[in-house]
């Protein structure tokens, strides 16, 4: 299969990449690093050709709702137009599990995402995920107070993002499904030990206080609203698996 990757240099969509490649597919990337801008529909267009299932693992950073809605918003509508036009015959895109129960913020901007890819003319299949486990290294590095660094309270399942890829492979084998089975990790933690275990890791040895983060995000990660329901599909390896081998790099 020719599959085009959006995103296919980030963090999951590098190692779709890999995954692609290692079944025998042929993949083609679209990041603005290979020189195609998404948000540009002609550049879009011109990429597809050929292509018989995109992979969409695009982001921005940004918890602004408003940046992060027009991003995904353009990007999808993009990659769904061009798609229409070349006969692109799936359309996989990878969201947040939860992001209904909590559409605050960047959370919006998936749920909003996944409504495009669900009336936009292509056969599609969404598969949902939890947080990665590099989420830790997102929370410490993002949630700061002037020189020290915080812990927000909140309850996670993370998953491993090879793991994540892999599935992503073998959902667009599987043709278009709709909404599939949610991915998570294999165990939930809590987010105050992931983001001080992270930091303890990297060799920081100062005081990390716990915090409730403010708004609705905050609130959905303390409640549980983010953690996968009874018929997941858990992945393997542990948040200390993960951190254990990050330590040896
Ligand atoms: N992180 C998590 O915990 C988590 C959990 C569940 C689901 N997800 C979802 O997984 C997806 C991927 O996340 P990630 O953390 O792997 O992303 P990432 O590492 O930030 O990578 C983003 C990719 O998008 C590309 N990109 C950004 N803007 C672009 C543009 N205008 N045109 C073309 N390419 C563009 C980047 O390449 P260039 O910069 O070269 O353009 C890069 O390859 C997101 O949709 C996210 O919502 C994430």
């Amino acid at each position: 299969m020719r599959i085009g990757i959006a995103g296919g240099g980030g963090t999951v969509g590098g190692r779709v990449v890999e995954a692609a490649r290692r079944r025998g597919h042929e993949a083609v990337i679209l990041t603005r690093g290979a020189g195609v801008d998404v948000r540009d529909p002609a550049a879009v267009r011109g990429a597809l050709d050929g292509v018989d299932a995109v992979v969409d693992v695009l982001n921005i950073n940004t918890l602004n709702t408003r940046r992060a809605t027009e991003f995904f918003a353009a990007t999808t509508a993009a990659l769904l137009e061009a798609g229409r036009a070349a006969g692109v015959g799936h359309h996989v895109a990878l969201s947040i599990v939860g992001v209904d129960r909590a559409p605050y913020g960047y959370y919006a901007a998936k749920l909003a995402q996944e409504r495009l890819v669900e009336s936009g003319g292509v056969p599609w299949s969404i598969q949902r995920a939890t947080q990665f486990h590099d989420f830790a290294r997102q929370m410490y590095d993002g949630a700061r107070l002037g020189p020290l660094h915080l812990a927000p309270r909140g309850r996670a399942q993370p998953v491993d993002v090879q793991e994540v890829a892999d599935r992503l492979a073998e959902v667009v084998e599987s043709g278009p499904q709709g909404r599939v089975t949610d991915l998570a990790g294999p165990r939930e933690e809590s987010l105050v030990r992931m983001v001080r275990d992270y930091a303890r890791a990297q060799g920081v040895r100062g005081w990390i206080p716990e915090v409730s983060l403010p708004g609705g995000l905050g609130r959905a990660q303390r409640d549980g609203s983010l953690l996968p329901g009874r018929d997941a599909i858990l992945g393997r390896r542990t948040f200390e698996a993960w951190l254990g081998e990050l330590g040896q790099h």
